[in-house]
Order: structure tokens, then sequence, then C-alpha cells
């Protein structure tokens, strides 16, 4: 074991500020004085993506597994898979002299038009968590770190290194810090990268409250903070707002600045030294594990697409498929020779190798004779002669294959993305090729929705194929023809236009700054509570067989919020194929005291079944699963009362609802304070108790003024618009009839709830 400790004694002031920066734009800084080694760091998320120059950003990295990006893998729901991957990665990592992978990204998908939402699971952070932790857990298994990102709260491309994200304080620990709580607390990423953006006002490369308050402190987070490439402006004030290393390097002066910071007395050197003791504790820990090897190319290729069969969403089917007894199928579109398998941006990879879609379904096609036909163009002209021939192509087939991928300029890192729209010459040619040919099977390969109200009702199946790794042309031929059944569901709403998401109005953003108004309200969140109509709904997504779910059961029909409870309920797989259905449950608070959605989902189960077969399904629910974040107390908080426990096949299919009552054993403070109004102070039985008596007084003054039903003379209900006044204030109104000024008695009113002077 290295002493930690002995080694930060033994450091100059140079050297400690030194290994707070990269040594260059993968590496950390090394002290050959004392031993201490480089550490090497790559992208991330999906793939290994190590640059051979270690001061090359943008160089192509050498060869690596690109396995699906994180859309697909959350539609997988399957925990075990992603653990799996983890592995891979790890292996990858080590052959290729990697100590940490920059990935996962766990940001909320706020908004479709997220110019990097294909590198992030999903709209819900409990799915988004859960994913994480398991490929965390895999990665990090294998001796290799992490490095959770982006955090927090960076949800769009527009300004992405400036915007300052105005989120209210529920919004923030509800939505878009619960899925890096998850994953901090169960796994302990070996680092955490901050954001560029700015959250209320402060940099997060700067931000105290949220690095070291939430994170080190609040959450236990035991690893080093690590800058995104960029992020840093003040090198002093990210040091004292809990900012560990600064990425990339070399930056002589920062260094320089940190030293003189400190020799000013701006900085204390204990802020110094906590940072260096986090990263030479990872710095070492990556030196446990040698380095160096091969991995398995062949079988990372097998076990991408895999995983590209088990996220890829069937969101239509006529019947045509799975695809059976075609003599001739005409393949359309670039993207069945050119697969299109992964995003632009800094998650690039240099992939081992890539399937060729349309070889792949040659492979599996048997006696079927294959044609092909380009479809639609590498840029962005429209091109009518390419639809014509594909429509003349499909006219002559049984059945017409058509494989479309979003270009670069409509989903990349960098930017966000325009509309939800395909192409004006694909949109042009789905319904060509669907007019010439009924049984057309539209295979969308892509990050993030798209809109489908101009066409989708043409069509006779639609797959979402997500940006689906190097092996997804495998993938799908595997799904087009039966060999594995789908089995991925949606993580994220597919709206029916841009328009009805939930930021719409405030998307995204000016002047510097992105209001989140939408609150808690997103994705399906908001969906439920407008009562609005989707295309395809969170949880969503068809197989070739069906399944039954009956017995549902609750553990107990009271419970405390600290015991949490179980529910089972039995699927059966009632068709005729072999396949995996993902059981969700969803809560519903019936009553709170703060707004909360229709349903949230606290647990997901993926079981497969044989025809006939049945198995009982089991969830946790813990105190968290009933909990919510309470701005005013700042905690997560439970209140009694029953809870809707639904259990579905997707979030607009509830098969079952249970309700159970929850008993709180939270002791929690009063709130009551001189601008509570009349309705707060006798909600609480503590204030309750203390002015009752007053309260009377108030109502028997009052019912003299205004006459004994309330109305009397200004012709409103007097009482009930009093409700939602301040004490304080409806006191003040009564003045005349007070032993002594409404302020003095609301005082002593307070010190009667509080025990102290408020
Ligand atoms: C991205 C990070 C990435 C880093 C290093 C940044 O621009 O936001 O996700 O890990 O570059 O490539």
């Amino acid at each position: 074991m290295t002493n930690i400790q002995s080694i930060l004694s033994q450091m100059t002031l140079e050297e400690k500020a030194a290994l707070c920066t990269g040594a260059s734009s993968w590496t950390t800084t090394p002290v050959e004085r004392l031993g201490i080694p480089e550490m090497v760091v790559s992208d991330g998320p999906h793939g290994v993506r190590r640059v051979p120059d270690a001061n090359s950003l943008m160089m192509t990295s050498l060869p690596a597994t690109c396995f699906p990006t994180a859309s697909c893998l959350a539609s997988t729901w399957n925990a075990d898979l992603l653990k799996t991957m983890g592995e891979a990665l790890g292996e990858e990592c080590l052959a290729l002299n990697v100590d940490v992978l920059l990935g996962p990204g766990v940001n909320m998908k706020r908004s479709p038009l997220g110019g990097r939402n294909f590198e992030y699971f999903s709209e819900d952070p409990y799915l988004a968590g859960e994913m994480a932790t398991s490929l965390i857990e895999g990665i990090q298994g294998k001796g290799v770190g992490t490095s959770i990102k982006h955090f927090a709260v960076n949800n769009q491309e527009f300004q992405r290194f400036s915007i300052n994200a105005d989120v209210d304080q529920r919004t923030l620990h509800e939505i878009y810090l619960a899925a890096f709580e998850t994953a901090v607390k169960r796994t302990q990423p070996w680092t955490v990268m901050c954001a560029y953006n700015k959250l209320n006002g402060i940099y997060c490369s700067e931000h105290y409250d949220l690095l070291v308050d939430i994170l080190k402190n609040k959450w236990g987070f035991e690893g080093l903070v690590v800058s995104d490439w960029g992020a840093v402006h003040d090198r002093a004030a990210s040091l004292k707002g809990g900012l560990d290393l600064e990425m990339p390097g070399p930056q002589d002066h920062r260094v320089r600045a940190v030293v003189e910071a400190v020799r000013s007395g701006e900085l204390d050197e204990q802020i110094l030294n906590e940072a260096v003791r986090r990263i030479l504790n990872i710095v070492f820990k990556a030196q446990e594990t040698p380095k160096g090897g091969e991995f398995d190319a062949d079988a990372h290729h097998t076990l991408a697409r895999k995983i590209a069969a088990e996220g890829m969403v069937l969101l239509k089917n006529n019947g045509i498929l799975p695809l059976k007894g075609q003599q001739h199928i005409a393949v359309i579109g670039r993207a069945a020779e050119n697969a299109h398998f992964q995003g632009g941006g800094s998650s690039h990879i240099n992939p081992t190798k890539v399937a060729n879609p349309f070889k792949e379904l040659q492979n599996q096609a048997g006696e079927a004779e294959l044609s092909y036909a380009e479809g639609y163009p590498t840029d962005d002209t429209f091109r009518q002669e390419l639809i014509d021939q594909a429509a003349a192509l499909a006219q002559s087939a049984d059945a017409a294959l058509l494989y479309l991928a979003l270009p670069s300029s409509k989903e990349s890192e960098g930017y966000d993305r325009p509309d939800l729209d395909l192409t004006d010459q694909q949109i042009a040619l789905i319904k060509a090729v669907a007019r010439a040919q009924p049984n057309t099977v539209v295979i969308l390969n892509n990050g993030a929705p798209v809109a489908m109200s101009g066409w989708i009702d043409d069509v006779a199946a639609v797959l979402e194929g997500w940006m689906m790794g190097q092996a997804g042309g495998g993938a799908i031929a595997d799904i087009l023809f039966g060999r594995v059944n789908p089995s991925g569901k949606l993580a994220e709403t597919f709206p029916i236009k841009t328009a009805d998401t939930p930021a719409h109005i405030n998307w995204p953003g000016g002047a510097g700054t992105v209001r989140y108004g939408e609150g808690i309200f997103i994705g399906y969140r908001y969906y439920d509570a407008k009562e609005m109509p989707v295309l395809f709904p969170f949880g969503y997504g068809l197989s070739y067989t069906e399944f039954t779910y009956s017995s549902p059961k609750a553990s107990a029909a009271t419970f405390k919020d600290v015991d949490g409870l179980t529910v089972t309920v039995d699927v059966t797989n009632s068709g005729g194929t072999a396949g995996k259905e993902i059981v969700q449950l969803y809560v519903h608070d019936r009553k709170s005291g703060l707004v909360r959605p229709k349903k949230e989902l606290k647990g997901f189960s993926k079981v497969e079944l044989q025809p006939g077969e049945t198995k009982t399904v089991s969830f946790t629910l813990d105190f968290r699963a009933f909990a919510y974040y309470h701005p005013k107390h700042q905690q997560w908080i439970t209140e009694d009362g029953e809870f809707d426990l639904l259990i579905g096949s997707s979030s607009a299919d509830i098969r079952h609802k249970l309700t159970a009552t929850l008993k709180s054993t939270l002791d929690l403070p009063c709130l009551i304070d001189k601008e509570s109004t009349i309705r707060e102070w006798m909600a609480d039985p503590r204030s309750n108790a203390v002015l009752s008596t007053v309260f009377e007084q108030m109502q028997t003054h009052i019912r003299q003024l205004f006459g004994t039903d309330g109305e009397g003379s200004i012709g409103m209900d007097v009482m009930d618009m009093m409700a939602d006044m301040p004490l304080g204030s409806v006191l003040g109104f009564q003045q005349s009839m007070l032993p002594m000024p409404a302020d003095e008695m609301i005082e002593g009113l307070l010190m009667q709830v509080h025990g102290t002077k408020n």
C-alpha cells in the first residue's frame, strides 16, 4: 500500500500545483522524484478512444470495439448485460494502457433536441442511475476507473461552455442529480467529470455546493473531480469549489496561478492538499492493475451484436416481421451499405471492424434474392432519381427494407438538433417506397427520437435501430429474420412533434441563461401531467410474442417508509415464441404536500420466458421510492398516505394497480414562519395547536363583520380567501380587536410553536 500522506508531505508547493493540472491531453503529471506515475485517461463512453499521441485531442484513435451508444444501451433495460459490456470495456482499457475511461454519461434527456442525447441513457433518473451503476461496476471490476459525466445539468449543446442552467432545488435533486447520486453511492466511480455549464449562476467547475457539499460531503464521494476538457476558468476558484484535476494540459500558467494563490494567502494550502490527496489516491489505485496484453476483438464484436439486438426497439409491426418466405427483398438506403453506428464528437471510436448491414442480411436471407438501391445521397441535396429507382425496385419485390440514418448535420456532439425530422429526401423516399410496396419496413439509425407523423401510417413496420455500434448490422438482420425476438423498450418518449416537448418554450435559452421552467416534469412525467398523446410512450416496445401479467401482490397493506415494500407479479409468455419482457413498476403518491408526477419509475426487471412459461418478478421498493425532495426541508421526505403501485408493460400500458399505505417515520421540523398562511398554520398539528384558539376568535370576528355565512356584504367566502393569506396580514386587518400589535402577536405565536425566537 502506497503511503499517500507520506508522499504528500514530501511534495513541494510547485509539485502539488503541477499535479492538479494535466501533463497532456490525456495524461496527468508524473513526479519522478517521488515515484508518482502518470495516469492515462481516454474517452468514452461506449468504446475506448485511445489517442496514440498524448498531445493530440482529435487524432484517430487505436482500434477498439465500438459498442452501441447509450440510447441503445438503456433501451435494453438489462443491467446484467451492461455489466458484461463494462467488463469488456475494462479489458480493452487494460490492453490499450488506459487507466480511466471517460464515461458513462448520465445527463437527463430534457429535450429530444439535445445534440448529445445519443451519449446519454434516459429521460428518467432511476433508469439512468441503474444503467450507469451496472456499467461502472463492470469497468471498475476490472481495475479500470470511470468518469461519470457531466456533473451536472449539462443537457444541451447550445452555448454548452457557458450557458447558465437556471434550475430549482427540487428539480435539481429529483431529476438532474439523482442518477449521479445512485451511481456515486453504489459504485464509487474513481472520478466524476464536472460539466462546462453554469448551474444557478456558478460554473460547475467552481461550484462548492455541487462538488463539495453535495458530491463529496453528502454522498461521500471518495474519488477525484476532473474538469470537462477546458471547463476551468479560474484555477484557484475551482480548487476552492472542489475541482481536483484540471484537464487537458499542459497549462503552465495554471500551475503558476495556484502557486501564487497559495503564496498570497488567497488559497488555503489545505485545500490544495486535499485535491492532491484525492488525485494521488486514484493515480496509485490505477497502478494496482497491470496493463498490457490483448483483448478478444471477435468476442467483443459478438457481445456488441448481442447488446445491439437487445436495445433495438420494434415500434410498429403489422405482422410483416419477422420476415418469412419472401422471394425478393428490396434493400434501400445508404445505411444498408454504410452502417451508421455511432455519433460524432469525443465519443467517436475507431472500430475493430464494422458489420455491413446488407451482407448481414444476405447471410440470413436463405433463398431470398436481395437487391440494393441507394435511396438518398450523402449530402443534403434532394435527388428525385434516387427515389424513383428505389420505388421501382420496391415494386418489383415482395418486401422493402428501408435503412435510414440521420446525417451528422442533424445529430452530433457540439450542436443541438435543428428538429426531430428525417431529411426531406428520406421522408419523400419512405412515402414513395411505401406507395410502391405495402410490405415496407423502416429501420432507423439515429440516437434520439424522430417525428413520424408524415409517414408512420404508410409503412408496415418500424424498427428503431439506434446508433447500434459496430456489430449492429448483424443485430438488425437478427431481428428482421427472427433469429432474435426484439425485447428493447424506449428509455425516452417519442413525441409527436417538437412543440409538444416539455422544454419547448424554454429551449435552448438566450442571453446566457436557460430556464428549466418545466421543473420536475420532463419526459413521461410531463406528458402524463398534460394528458398529452405521444407517438410512442416511455417504456414501450413490441415483441414477436405476448406477455400476460397476473397475481400482483404487495408485501404489506400498510408499511413504514424505512421498511419499504416488496411487490411481486407473475408474468407469462402467452405467445408462441421465446422472448424477453421488461416489467416496469411505477409509483404514484395519491396526495402530497407538493405536486408530484402521476407516475414515476421505481423498479424494472427483464425476464426471459419460453412459450407458456411463467416467472414471478419481484421488486424491492425502499424509502427513496416513495420520497420527494422538499426544497424547504432541503431533504428527501415521505408523507403519510396511500401510494398506488402501478405494474406495467410500458408507462402507458399499466396492467395492475395495487395500493398501500405509507407511515412516515420522519420527524421533520415545523416550517411555520412569519410568512406562513393560515392554511399552513392549520395543516401542521404543532402550529395548529398553538393557533386554534386565536383562529376561533378570528372566525367569530369575521362572521360579525361579514355575516354568518361568511359571504355577507362583499359577495365572497371571506374565510376561504383568507386561508391563503399570511397569518400576519390577516391579523393586521383586524388590528382594532387585538390586544397588541399584530407583529408582536405573530412573534409570540411563533415562540410557542418553535420554543425559541424565530
Ligand atoms: C466532452 C467530454 C469528453 C472530453 C474529452 C469534452 O469536450 O464534453 O465528454 O470526455 O471532451 O474528449
